[in-house]
Formats: C-alpha cells, sequence, structure tokens
C-alpha cells in the first residue's frame, strides 16, 4: 500500500487544463487530462530472476539484442522510485525485436499495467522504434485503457544504473487522456 506522502509524490501532476466547458445547457466538453508519471522498471536480464529473455532469433545468429531479428519478452516490475523494493506501480509486459538490420534499432510493444491505488486496473500501451545506441529513447504512448482511455502522449526511456545483469530504467511518461 502506499502511504499519503508516496502516493502524493507518484500522483505527479495530473492536471486539467479547463474543467468543464458549457456549450449549451445540455452538452458539456470535457478536454483532454494531462498526466506526467516517473516510473522505474526493474529490467534483469541474467540470473534465475531474469525477467527479460530472447525468446527467437534466427539460427545460426547469436540472440542479443544487437542482432537483427532477435526477440525479448519482458514482465518487469515498474516500482516508484529506482529501489527495487520501493512501492510497486505495476508491471511492464511485452516484447522487443532488433528490427533493424545493423542492430540498432528496437521495435518495443510494451503494456505498462497499474496495481497501485492510482490506476489498479488500467494499462498504457507503449510502442516505437527504439535506438538502443542513444542515452535516451523516445517511444510513442498509443492507447490505454481504464483511467488512460483515449490515451496519447510519449514516454522516454533512460538506463539510469546497470549492475550484475539488473537495470534500472527510468521512464518520464507524458500522456494526454480522458
Ligand atoms: C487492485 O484491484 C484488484 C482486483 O480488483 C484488487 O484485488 C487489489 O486489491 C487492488 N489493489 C489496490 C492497490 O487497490
Ligand atoms: C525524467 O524526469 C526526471 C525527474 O524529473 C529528470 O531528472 C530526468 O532528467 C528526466 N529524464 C529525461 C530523459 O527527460
Amino acid at each position: 500500500m502506499l502511504t499519503a506522502t508516496t502516493f502524493s509524490q507518484l500522483l505527479l501532476l495530473s492536471t486539467c487544463s479547463i474543467l468543464m466547458h458549457s456549450y449549451s445547457s445540455e452538452a458539456t466538453v470535457q478536454p483532454p487530462l494531462t498526466t506526467k508519471l516517473v516510473l522505474y522498471f526493474q529490467d534483469i536480464i541474467a540470473g534465475p530472476n531474469a525477467n527479460d529473455i530472447p525468446v527467437v532469433g534466427i539460427p545460426g545468429k547469436l540472440w542479443s539484442f544487437s542482432q537483427f531479428g532477435t526477440m525479448f519478452v519482458a514482465d518487469e516490475p515498474i516500482t516508484e522510485t529506482p529501489d527495487p523494493n520501493s512501492a510497486m506501480v505495476g508491471r511492464a509486459q511485452g516484447m522487443y525485436v532488433t528490427a533493424s538490420l545493423d542492430g540498432s534499432n528496437v521495435q518495443t510493444v510494451f503494456s505498462i499495467v497499474f496495481t497501485n491505488q492510482a490506476y489498479n486496473g488500467s494499462t498504457l500501451e507503449l510502442q516505437g522504434a527504439g535506438n538502443q545506441l542513444q542515452r535516451v529513447l523516445e517511444f510513442a504512448v498509443v492507447g490505454g485503457t481504464g483511467k488512460f482511455r483515449f490515451a496519447r502522449g510519449y514516454t522516454t526511456f533512460e538506463t539510469i544504473s546497470f549492475s550484475q545483469g539488473h537495470a534500472v530504467v527510468q521512464l518520464n511518461v507524458t500522456v494526454r487522456h480522458d
């Protein structure tokens, strides 16, 4: 359970540019909300607790993130701070495929499946071609469910630590949604 303090830290900025605008006595229009989240993926690529694993690749080639045609499947905890023992926000479930012949770009299709109090049961859908050679990758937020219906936006992806097969990836997500 999140405490009030951690919850407000997580709650990030949920703002509504205009609350409600009446065009007639009947019709009301509620413009999109903008929500900004800072989240941390706990990505483990080695050892018994690996949660990000190559599942298929080109026969005869190394199955590697830098090898065209390698597909990974992941189910990673998402936490509120970089500390893997901090409060759980949800899970990052999806896949990515090295999809450029030179091995630089990964085609990424991920759902953020929220389990925290604020967004329990809602999802955000991330997709795009990220260049792994860059320090910061950017992916589109192409949709969402629950509290994030009609979501559109973007997220940055930055690996802020890596040790013994465990990467911590910071996501800054900005989405407009209903
Ligand atoms: C999230 O929803 C599930 C299923 O309804 C429920 O079991 C769980 O307690 C909820 N978690 C939080 C943090 O509210
Ligand atoms: C993400 O947000 C954090 C906290 O505001 C900030 O320190 C960091 O520079 C941002 N990262 C990117 C890639 O914008």
